[in-house]
């Protein structure tokens, strides 16, 4: 690193012209028009929903390029909780907004890396139409209905299969897309469809001057082709009773304003459910709220994975939330994934020196002390990492090899891997 703290002007002016260049160029990626084929991919193991694979993304700044994202891989198997655990800073959120492509363009970007995801999407005709699922006869032609369509004339059409609240059903087909590579315009298939957020904050996401049931009855109409204002509602309804609204037609007619914190995020993870997606992603859902509040959430999402049949990615700083929750646990370190385990191995055997920091600075109930242990000092500058480990500066079990190359990941057991130099060792014995 540069002992030098300040940016002269021949190398702000360089800054700003590497920087208009490289966002020009992923802009322009980002927003061409392009065939399927060149998003569609295939999974690495059939049985995850979604695998990221060294990811990177940068914000370019003008102090330079920071690296928030810095080569993460991990994936997420079907119907599965995975814990993304980290201090402030080192990425998590960047993760998750990268997944949904909602960085901040044209400073943040995604470049370079895959994230394949298995889509459910609706198959299209030749026109890109979605195709209606029709009822069918013995012999298995199209049944007919008689209906009354909008100017009040009767009319003989094919007979489209309901389910069981009356909402028309279409084709699906099973795909996986490369998200990093999609075109932001294509993402309309994925977010919100097929990947749900819910953010820490409630009030930043719901509109305070429409009713709950307003917003709901949109998200509704936006990604379920077709469906009547009508069934919006009672499918509105029906998530508000889901995630354990006990007077779902009272809060449906209510504004944010109106609701508690616990509440307000309740209604969050209901229009997230509102799409049925297979991947719901919760960046620190239960931060804002007070403890109580938070273990009733928490076991809202435990309950919901059962239910949806899907995934969920949680991201938390807090260790304890995940050794609860997740089946298997990513800690991130500025930018990179330090360790990765099952939730048991990372919680009764932490390998890597901050993973085992973060637990030390886990409040316990049986704790004496009134103040959290903390990691001793900073994340380095992320404009300017190392090419050593990023710990190092923070470590106490430094040893000669960890002013070398980077620690590679190295495996602890078939489940169980970790970044640092002290395992190597035990690996080469
Ligand atoms: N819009 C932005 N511009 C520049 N840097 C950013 C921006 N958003 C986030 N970062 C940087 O990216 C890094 C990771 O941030 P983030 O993913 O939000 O961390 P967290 O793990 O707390 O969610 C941090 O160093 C942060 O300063
Ligand atoms: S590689 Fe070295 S400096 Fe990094 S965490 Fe391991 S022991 Fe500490
Ligand atoms: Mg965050």
């Amino acid at each position: 690193m540069s002992e030098r703290h300040y940016l002269t002007g021949k190398e702000i002016r360089q800054i700003a012209k590497d920087n208009a260049k490289e966002m020009r160029l992923l802009e322009k990626n980002k927003n061409r028009k392009c065939k399927e084929e060149e998003f569609l991919s295939t999974m690495n193991d059939p049985n995850n929903i979604l695998e990221v694979e060294d990811l990177h993304s940068y914000f370019y700044t003008d102090q330079g390029v920071v690296k928030a994202v810095n080569g993460v891989s991990f994936s997420i198997p079907i119907n599965s909780t995975i814990g993304v655990v980290g201090e402030s800073g080192c990425g998590k959120s960047v993760t998750a907004m990268s997944i949904m492509r909602l960085l901040q363009g044209p400073s943040g970007q995604i470049k370079s890396g895959s994230i394949r995801f298995r889509a459910n999407d609706f198959k299209r005709d030749t026109l890109g139409n979605y195709i209606p699922i029709y009822e069918l006869d013995d012999s298995g032609n199209i049944l007919k209905e008689t209906i009354t369509d909008k100017k009040g004339n009767t009319i003989v059409v094919d007979k489209v299969k309901k389910d069981e609240s009356g909402l028309p059903l279409y084709e699906r087909e099973e795909k996986v897309y490369d998200i990093a590579k999609m075109p932001i315009k294509e993402m309309y298939r994925v977010r919100g469809r097929q990947i749900a957020m819910v953010f820490q904050e409630p009030m930043t996401s719901l509109n305070p001057v429409f009713t709950i049931g307003n917003q709901l009855d949109e998200a509704s109409m936006l990604h379920i082709p077709n469906i009547t204002k009508e069934l919006a509602k009672k499918r509105s309804i029906h998530m508000l009773d889901m995630v354990g609204i006990a007077s779902p037609e009272r809060i449906y007619d209510a504004f944010p304003h109106e609701l508690s914190g616990g509440m307000r995020q309740r209604v969050m993870i209901a229009m997230a459910l509102v799409a049925e997606p297979r991947l719901i992603i919760a960046d620190e859902p239960t931060t804002a709220l007070d403890v109580t509040i938070q273990a009733q959430i928490l076991d809202l999402f435990n309950d919901l994975k059962k239910r949806i049949n899907g995934s969920i990615l949680l991201i938390t700083h807090d260790l304890g939330v995940i050794a609860e929750m997740a089946d298997y646990v990513i800690v991130m370190y500025a930018g990179r994934v330090i360790e990765q385990g099952t939730a048991t191995e990372i919680y009764n055997n932490p390998c890597h020196p901050y993973t085992i920091g973060l637990q030390k600075s886990k409040p316990t109930m049986d704790s004496t002390k009134d103040e959290l242990y903390n990691i001793k000092g900073n994340v380095p500058n992320p404009i300017d990492m190392p090419n050593y480990c990023y710990f190092k500066e923070r470590c106490d079990k430094c040893i000669n090899k960890c002013s070398g190359d980077y620690p590679k990941m190295v495996k602890i057991s078939d489940t169980h891997f970790v970044a640092c130099h002290l395992f190597e060792e035990k690996e080469n014995e």
